[in-house]
Parts: C-alpha cells; sequence; structure tokens
C-alpha cells in the first residue's frame, strides 16, 4: 500500500500529482490545499483521467492540514511561485513561514513519511522544514538542471538524450555546480564528443537561464520539474534505488544546509556519491556549500529575528 500526500495544489502540485496518478504506481493519494474548491475541482479531472487510463488510485481531497495522515511520502509544493525577474532566493520569507507551520505539524501524523520539498527557494525551504521538524528531507535541488542539461546536450548533438549522462549540483539556482567529469555522450568524456560543436559554457549558460526565460512567456516552470519530481517519488515508492541529483542535508558550519549531489534515491535515501567525484567537481561542490550556507544563514537569521 502506498499513500502519497500533497501540500499545495497549485500549478508544479497539480501537475506532479497528474504525472503520479498517471503513471499509476500509488494506491492513495491525498490532495491539501487552503482552497478546497481548487482540490475538489482538480479531483473530478483527475478522475476523468483515470477513468480513461484504468487506474484505479484512490483520491482524497481536503483543506485541513491534519487529515494529511499515514503518508509514505509527502511532496510539499505550497506557497508562492517566482514572478517574472524574482529570484528563487525572494520568495525565502514568505515561504518560510509557511514552511514552519508544516514543520510543526505534518510530522505529527506522518511520523514515517520521507518528506520532499518543492517550494523555492527549495533547498533552503528543505533546510527550514528540517530544523522545525527535525526530520529529514530531501528537496528537488538539482535533478532539475540535471536533466535540463541532459536534455540540452542532447538536442544541440542531435542525439538520443538517453545517451547523455552526468549531473549537475550544488544549488537548485544561482550556486549550481556543473560536475563535468560525470558528464559523458554514449560513456565517452564530454569535452571529446562535444568537439567544437558545443561548449561547457553554452550548456551552462542554458541550464542556469531557462527557467526565467519560461517563467517570463509561459508564467511559470511546471512539466519538466513535476516529471522529474514524479521520477523521485516513483524512485522511494517503487524502491529503485536510482541515482539522482537531490539536494540532501549536509552539516555546515553551524547549520544544516541542503545541497544537491548524486544520491541513490529508493525506500532509504542515500548514500551520496560525493567520495567517487573528481577533485574538480568536488571543489565545485564545496564552493557551492559555501555559498548556500552564507546566502541561507542571513536570510534564516533575517526570518529568526521577524518571528520574535
Ligand atoms: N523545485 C522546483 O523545481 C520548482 C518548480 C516550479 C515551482 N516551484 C515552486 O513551487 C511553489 C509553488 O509554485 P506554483 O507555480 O504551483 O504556485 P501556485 O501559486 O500555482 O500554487 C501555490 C499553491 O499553494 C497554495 N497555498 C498557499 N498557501 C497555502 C497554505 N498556507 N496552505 C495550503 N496551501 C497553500 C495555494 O492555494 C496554491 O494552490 C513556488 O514556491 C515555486 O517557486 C519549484
Amino acid at each position: 500500500m502506498s499513500r502519497i500526500s500533497f501540500i499545495g495544489i497549485g500549478r508544479i502540485g497539480q501537475t506532479i500529482a497528474y504525472a503520479v496518478l498517471t503513471s499509476g504506481f500509488a494506491d492513495e493519494v491525498v490532495l491539501y490545499d487552503r482552497d478546497a474548491e481548487k482540490t475538489d475541482k482538480f479531483k473530478q479531472e483527475l478522475l476523468h483521467a483515470l477513468a480513461t487510463l484504468e487506474v484505479k488510485t484512490k483520491i482524497i481531497t481536503t483543506s485541513s492540514l491534519g487529515a494529511v495522515d499515514n503518508s509514505d511520502v509527502v511532496v510539499i509544493s505550497a506557497g508562492i511561485p517566482r514572478k517574472p525577474g524574482d529570484d528563487r532566493r525572494d520568495l525565502f520569507k514568505r515561504n518560510a513561514s509557511l514552511m514552519k507551520e508544516f514543520a510543526e505539524s505534518l510530522p505529527k501524523t506522518n511520523p514515517n513519511a520521507k518528506y520532499v520539498m518543492v517550494s523555492n527557494p527549495v533547498d533552503m525551504m528543505a533546510s527550514v522544514f528540517m530544523k522545525f521538524s527535525g526530520k529529514f528531507i530531501i528537496s528537488s535541488g538539482t535533478q532539475v538542471e540535471t536533466m535540463r542539461m541532459r536534455s540540452f546536450i542532447a538536442e544541440k548533438l542531435g542525439i538520443p538524450v538517453t545517451k547523455v549522462d552526468g549531473f549537475v549540483a550544488g544549488e537548485h539556482g544561482d550556486a549550481a555546480a556543473f560536475l563535468w567529469d560525470t558528464v559523458t555522450i554514449d560513456g565517452i568524456e564530454f569535452d571529446k564528443m562535444a568537439n567544437d560543436k558545443l561548449s561547457r559554457t553554452e550548456v551552462e549558460k542554458y541550464v542556469k537561464e531557462v527557467a526565467a526565460q519560461i517563467i517570463a512567456v509561459i508564467g511559470s516552470t511546471t512539466w519538466g520539474p513535476a516529471t522529474v519530481i514524479k521520477d523521485i517519488v516513483k524512485a522511494i515508492i517503487t524502491n529503485e534505488n536510482r541515482v539522482m541529483s537531490v539536494a540532501v542535508p549536509v552539516k555546515y558550519d553551524d547549520e544544516t544546509i541542503h545541497i544537491g549531489i548524486p544520491t541513490v534515491i529508493g525506500n532509504e535515501i542515500g548514500p551520496s556519491i560525493e567520495h567517487s567525484l573528481s577533485e574538480e567537481d568536488v571543489a565545485k561542490l564545496e564552493n557551492a556549500k559555501k555559498e548556500v550556507y552564507a546566502a541561507y544563514k542571513q536570510l534564516l537569521d533575517d526570518f529568526l529575528a521577524s518571528t520574535k
């Protein structure tokens, strides 16, 4: 029996829930949002889709946080999204209050759940949730960047995406760290295969800028991240033990921060494979940790001062 709960049924929450439900691996799905009418109408849509697909997953809707219980996985995607021109870190204060509220409530009724953060700034929101709940949580982290990188390389070189491997780590955002020594095409290192057709700089620029470009035109990023997050949930529920660049908690100085690191995802989360990275890639990851810690510490201190 698998029970997956979604906290926040906005654009990204709906798309993840749709991807999970239509993949057919969940027995029960709980949809929670403060907007009860929205979850109810979304449920009707989903039921119509599931009738067509002949998927029998049970869908429960609620606008009471306490009714979200006994979940195997809880996916948190409530809160404010970026507007055109916003940086993800601009959302910290408002979304942090919400994460504190969820952290103080959800673990009471979902003591055995695996928690997956989606709300932005996603790695920092995972750290806030963990700080106030004491519960282990991952964020979707740089698995989203990883897939953006692989898709761009495949598209530019005109090869199937299944031939491209490798990871982006660090922060989902400004401090993304490209682990170039892990990037291969058909098992051969990127630089040899890309030759003069595609540079590392072009790939990094695309991955760092594409989300803002999508938000400016479409209003939000949904389909790409939602499919990635469905895969993270699926890897947990079906015990795939697949390596994904999710953000995991890391002790840094006096705080626990979340950083994207290629990590084995199954019923158990970990280990991370930091130890098998090249020296150069480890150095990039260390820089990302330093940068994320500095930004997080400042934003967290301001937030804690405002809640006194
Ligand atoms: N990690 C990623 O890759 C990624 C990708 C896309 C969006 N996001 C983030 O996900 C979050 C949601 O984005 P969106 O586009 O779905 O926004 P949205 O505005 O469409 O949806 C947000 C939802 O949260 C709900 N909500 C707000 N406060 C609530 C509360 N107190 N209790 C219950 N529900 C509440 C709203 O009713 C709404 O349904 C944003 O922070 C966004 O930046 C992350």
